[in-house]
């Protein structure tokens, strides 16, 4: 399915009122998964409370053992204090990465903003090696775009 397509998609579950935030995160990121055949694992992590950690809230693929990750912890924790999009061709040559399965080959987290403030991310993982152009980037921005309307 074309970024495009996807798009409509996506606001289509985040405009569905009937539905609670965590249903409609669930649901997106079952769209991605399911859509994008570069896509393995997909989950939103949100900061836990006042504590400095990141905690996971929704995710499509294979259940993970990492739903707290510290700040600067890993790829997720360097994006909690980065802001910036972190885009990894090939995790085994981060030093700071925790792995999640053997599978994962790539991964690019791009964080939400909400008022200006990095409140969360997306996350990624890919079992294609390279997989994330450009492209990605700017479709995972405009996703949290829309979710950090729904957030508030
Ligand atoms: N690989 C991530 C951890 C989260 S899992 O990918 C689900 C990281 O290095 O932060």
């Amino acid at each position: 399915m074309s970024f495009q397509k996807l798009k409509s998609e996506v606001l289509s579950i985040i405009e569905s009122k009937n539905l609670s935030v965590d249903h409609r995160l669930t649901e997106v990121c079952e769209l991605l998964e399911k859509n994008i055949p570069y896509y393995d694992w997909v989950g939103f992590y949100f900061k836990n409370g006042d504590k400095n950690e990141l905690k996971l809230r929704a995710f499509a693929g294979e259940p993970t053992d990492h739903d707290i990750i510290p700040f600067g912890k890993g790829i997720c924790g360097q994006v909690a204090v980065t802001n910036k999009n972190f885009v990894v061709p090939d995790v085994k040559a981060q030093d700071n990465y925790i792995a999640c399965s053997i599978y994962v080959k790539a991964e690019i987290v791009v964080p939400l903003f909400v008022n200006g403030e990095n409140i969360g991310q997306i996350d990624i993982d890919s079992h294609t090696a390279d997989p994330f152009s450009k492209e990605d980037e700017l479709f995972l921005e405009f996703v949290n775009g829309e979710i950090a309307k729904i957030l508030g």
